[in-house]
């Protein structure tokens, strides 16, 4: 064998909460790959400020935090989906327990852990460590990958296309960033685990690298993919010119926060009954209302209530970001905006994470469960990366013994391609499209915006796919490749549904269809 290939048992694709978790729970004699784009930790999961949501309160039952999940889905989770994840959150949170996780708890009680309060949620009901829980579990996940002989990992590896043998699943081409050669990992199953797609827009709480691309790819493989016309706009994303991409966790308005206008007037009582505690989809249509009605920049979240040293113990991040930014948040509000953060749709899987081809597994924020409907309710998504990881291993430790060898594969070729002698058409094509899909398929849409995105869609993607076809691929040209597929597929979905429920709203349908039906796309 060459030394640019690779033989595992099982491929992974992506090293977030999902991707990490699956090799943690896969049998420890099964040898693992785990690759990652980046290094290790660039995820969104190492972002996460509010926590993971759980049943863990005595006051709280499963059919309660099923129940909110369903409401905040607008009438289009699936219910089995939900049962399953929710039924399973508690052993979830026992299991990263027994990783490590450090979970904040009670003062002064040992066992009991601090529930934090978010949007949709009728309970307290969100395990946290402070505003930093991404970070705590990403980092314990990650020593207990390193330090697993089974687990092979391979950072800066960007997963291209998936090789299959007779429509089965037998590895990836995989471009190495270093050495700038693409190299081909087989195994006898693959799980990508490869995050969500919110760079498709210009404004993002999600860092570099959530570029869709295990949607991309999987579709490219044959795999449908539903409900991707459901981005969800985070409400509170930290207005500031220095500030990229820096969320103000929900958990905030869950202690109290009020939005407030520049005047320093409440709204969100005006918009729904729950006020700043609605549905995301809800807080973040009222926020963009009151900009676009009032001309303004930005509106402000106001948790100066509060003590300091509440502030510092509970969002020891948000306050110290601001304050680096001269904003004091215990004295005065912080200005916000919402932002492209969650991509609810995905490749459509089972409850065992089980794709459409035979041999790939899609776990995490790339898959579609039917968890989330048309509206993720907050501290949803953590938690299904966990219990999806789980559901996924056990069903390749069950059934990789019979799984074939797999078969001898072609090396990548590149004898047709040359150096890219232009990369500013990649850089040009990526803020057009990140500008347009915010313009025209953002929080309110019409069928114009729409049939103009669509329209510009197809010119970048033949550019795009010319390019492809001629030049050396490299990790922009990939994600580029990938978001404009997955903004093509979002402005299908978006089309498709002639209503307004949950995420998707359209002034041309503004009304909810008697009857809730997914938006899938077949390849
Ligand atoms: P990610 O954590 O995004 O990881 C994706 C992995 O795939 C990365 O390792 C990446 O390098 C790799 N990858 C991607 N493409 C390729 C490729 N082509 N080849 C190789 N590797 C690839 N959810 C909650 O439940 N609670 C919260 O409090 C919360 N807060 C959030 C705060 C922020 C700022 C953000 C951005 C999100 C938040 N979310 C929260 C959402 C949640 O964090 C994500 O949905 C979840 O972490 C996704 O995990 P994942 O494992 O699917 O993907
Ligand atoms: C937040 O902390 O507000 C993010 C929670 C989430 O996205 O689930």
């Amino acid at each position: 064998m060459s030394s640019n290939s690779f033989q595992h048992d099982v491929l992974i694709v992506g090293s977030g909460a999902a991707g990490l978790s699956a090799a943690l729970r896969l049998p420890s004699h099964l040898r693992i790959a785990l690759l990652s784009k980046g290094d290790l930790n660039q995820g969104s999961t190492y972002w996460a400020q509010g926590g993971m949501a759980a049943v863990l309160d005595s006051e709280d039952t499963v059919e309660s935090h099923v129940a909110d999940t369903l409401v905040a889905g607008a009438g289009l989770c699936d219910e089995e989906a939900v049962r399953f994840t929710v039924s399973n959150s508690r052993s979830c949170v026992e299991w990263l327990v027994d990783q490590g996780v450090d979970f904040d708890h009670l003062p002064d009680a040992a066992k009991e852990f601090h529930l934090a309060m978010e949007g949709g949620h009728s309970h307290r009901r969100i395990i946290h460590a402070a505003d930093r829980t991404g970070r705590a579990i990403s980092e314990v996940l990650t020593e207990r990958v390193l330090a697993a002989d089974n687990i092979e990992v391979f950072p800066h590896r960007v997963a291209v296309d998936l090789v299959q043998h007779e429509g089965r699943c037998e590895g990836a081409y995989i471009f190495d960033r270093r050495s700038d050669r693409v190299e081909l990992f087989q195994a006898r199953a693959v799980v990508l685990a490869t995050g969500g797609a919110s760079k498709a827009y210009l404004y993002t709480s999600n860092p570099d690298g959530a570029s869709g691309d295990g949607i991309a790819i999987a579709w490219r493989a044959g795999c449908r993919v539903a409900n991707l016309e459901f981005n969800q706009f985070h409400p509170t994303c930290l207005y500031h010119p220095k500030a990229k991409s820096f969320l103000i966790t929900e958990a905030i308005r869950g202690e109290g926060g009020k939005l407030l206008l520049p005047d320093g007037s409440r709204f969100m009582d005006r918009f729904d009954s729950r006020g700043e505690l609605a549905p995301r989809d809800i807080v973040a249509r009222a926020i963009d209302h009151e900009m676009k009605r009032l001309g303004i920049d930005c509106v402000y979240l106001d948790i100066s209530h509060k003590s300091r040293d509440f502030l510092e113990e509970h969002f020891p991040t948000i306050s110290a970001r601001c304050l680096e930014l001269g904003i004091d948040i215990g004295r005065e509000p912080i200005p916000v905006v919402p932002a492209a953060h969650y991509t609810c749709g995905g490749v459509v899987v089972d409850t065992a994470g089980r794709s459409d081809v035979e041999g790939l597994y899609v776990i995490g924020e790339a898959s579609s469960t039917g968890l989330h409907g048309a509206n993720r309710m907050a501290s949803n998504s953590l938690l299904e990366c966990i219990v999806y990881a789980e559901s996924a291993a056990a069903d390749i430790a069950a059934t990789i013994d019979r799984a074939p060898q797999p078969h001898p594969a072609a090396a990548w070729d590149e004898s047709q391609v040359t150096d890219s002698d232009e990369d500013v058409v990649i850089s040009h094509n990526w803020d057009e499209l990140r500008r347009f899909m915010w313009d025209y398929v953002g929080i309110v849409r019409t069928n114009k915006r729409l049939a103009r995105a669509e329209h510009r869609i197809a010119l970048l993607q033949a550019e795009i796919n010319e390019y492809y076809s001629n030049y050396k691929v490299s990790n922009d040209l990939l994600e580029l490749r990938n978001l404009a597929m997955v903004a093509e597929l979002m402005i299908r979905c978006a089309q498709a549904r002639k209503e307004s429920r949950g995420l998707h709203f359209t002034l041309d349908y503004p009304d909810l269809l008697p009857e809730a039906a997914d938006t899938v796309l077949v390849p």
